[in-house]
């Protein structure tokens, strides 16, 4: 257990103000948005800067607390959750929120890591350029959280996933010390690639305080919403405007049924499929007149229901879920979408199952599976991660291994990236203080 000194020490150094341990207060930041998980922590505790972050987690370390990263704890693997016993901290990044100046002429900014999405896109429209990714829970997602999961959402087709704006950062690791490659230099080939190891660490590795990005110049985009019957015909639509892609989302029958009851948007076609393609400048009207069914958004209003069609899913599907809700992050070469769609609807096709959706980031080959039991019998979900694997695909295609994950990550990486990863790890973090049982698993 923490010696008793340990909170007051760090009261001293973030204010007792930022430091939270009342359980009606802490309740909300040791359960995860799904709900499916909760842990207990000793405290919340909130830094204003990275200084005091470096102080915390030598605190931290000289007591043998963990300390659990968190951003907007909109991650869907229970990875900002710290476990059940008490001996944690959760660091609450979310008062590290500077925005510097967009440079005119490389489109460089930096960001502190509790920067939400929503916020970072507002600044950007300002000074006339976009943030490159973007996701439905924009409004609270960090950007230390989005680098920390690597995260993807529905513009990767375009501009590829988080770590791909991410042209460096600051960090403070285990031990207290603190990297920072915060110059946004376009060629620097000094060595290993921190920063790139940092992005999709789920926390594991270092505490990430400020972050460099690269921003994208805005674009015309038209959105469309087409139906059709099959998945294999969706990836040929969306196929036929390669290059110009800027989404490509698919929707099951189920999926958006759900979503209209949820919103009142009425379901434009009676068609198994909805996707909702936004096409890069204009539109070929004799493309979009080659399709059985296919509407073209013709204002803010349009595209603002076509969106939420999409985005909101996951907020419905959760509405309506009574049950153990189960929730998968999948993806598969995209010449094995068809038919992994194909078996895994068969494999759902049980008297215990309901609330089946599936849905996702078509050209990503990323699907989200969502389902609903009365127990929380795992038999199904590995079940379906089998399927994956057998097909070379990924367990979690987006969303990282968090707390979910770590007894499947075999099933996607070898024995030997396993044992890689673990040195790396044991390297950084020897004596384990950072966000224990999230993505390797327990030995
Ligand atoms: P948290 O949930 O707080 O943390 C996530 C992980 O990052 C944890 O392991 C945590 O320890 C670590 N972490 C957080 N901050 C730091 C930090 N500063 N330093 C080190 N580690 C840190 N994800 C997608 O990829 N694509 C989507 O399309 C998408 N859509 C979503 C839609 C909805 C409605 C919801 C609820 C979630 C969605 N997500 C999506 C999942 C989630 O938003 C992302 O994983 C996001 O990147 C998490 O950011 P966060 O700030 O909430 O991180
Ligand atoms: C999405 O694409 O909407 C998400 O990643 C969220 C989810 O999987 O529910
Ligand atoms: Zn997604």
């Amino acid at each position: 257990m923490a010696p008793q000194t340990t909170i007051p020490q760090i009261s001293s150094v973030v204010g007792a103000e930022h430091v939270l341990i009342e359980p009606e207060l802490i309740i909300s930041y040791v359960t995860d948005w799904t709900g499916r998980y909760s842990g207990d922590a000793l405290a919340v505790v909130r830094p204003g800067n990275a200084d005091e972050v470096a102080q915390v987690i030598r605190i931290c370390a000289a007591s043998g607390v963990s300390v659990v990263p968190q951003g907007g704890n909109t991650g869907l693997v229970g990875g900002s959750i710290p476990n059940q016993e008490s001996n944690s901290v959760v660091l609450s990044l979310t008062r590290l929120d500077s925005l510097g100046d967009i440079d005119a002429v490389t489109g460089q900014v930096t960001c502190g890591a509790g920067v939400t999405l929503a916020q970072l896109q507002r600044h950007a429209h300002a000074a006339g350029w976009e943030f490159g990714v973007d996701l439905a829970a924009r409004d609270s997602a960090t950007i230390g959280g989005m680098v920390a999961t690597n995260a993807g959402g529905i513009h990767v087709v375009g501009n590829g996933m988080m770590r791909k704006q991410v042209l460096g950062l600051e960090a403070v690791l285990a031990n207290g010390e603190v990297i920072r490659s915060m110059s946004g230099l376009a060629k620097n080939n000094t060595g290993y690639d921190l920063t790139q190891l940092l992005c999709g660490s789920e926390g594991t590795l270092g505490v990430i305080t400020e972050v460099a990005l690269q921003l994208v110049r805005p674009r015309e985009t038209e959105l469309v919403l087409a139906g059709c019957e099959s998945v294999q015909q969706a990836v040929e639509i969306a196929s036929g405007f390669t290059g110009k892609l800027a989404a490509a989302e698919l929707i099951d029958r189920a999926g958006i049924e759900c979503v209209s009851r949820v919103t009142g948007i009425a379901v434009p076609f009676s068609t198994r499929f909805h996707l909702l393609i936004e096409i890069v400048g204009d539109i070929d009207f004799a493309q979009l007149e080659s399709l059985e069914h296919a509407t073209l958004a013709m204002d803010a209003r349009d595209r603002e229901n076509f969106w939420a069609l999409r985005e909101r899913i996951t907020e419905a599907a959760a509405v309506e879920a009574a049950g153990v809700s189960h929730k998968l992050d999948i993806s598969v070469p995209l010449s094995e979408l068809d038919s992994i769609y194909r078996d895994i609807s068969s494999l759902l096709l049980q008297p215990e199952v309901r609330n089946v959706v599936l849905f996702g980031h078509l050209m990503d080959g990323n699907f989200h599976v969502s389902f609903v039991t009365d127990t929380d019998d795992e038999t199904l979900d590995i079940a379906i991660l089998e399927l994956v694997a057998a097909r070379g695909g990924s367990i979690s295609a987006e969303h990282g291994v968090g707390h979910m994950k770590p007894e499947y990550l075999h099933l996607s990486r070898s024995g030997a990236e396993i044992a890689a990863m673990r040195g790396i790890k044991g390297a950084l973090d020897p004596a384990g203080i950072l966000n224990p049982g999230v993505l390797l698993p327990q030995d």
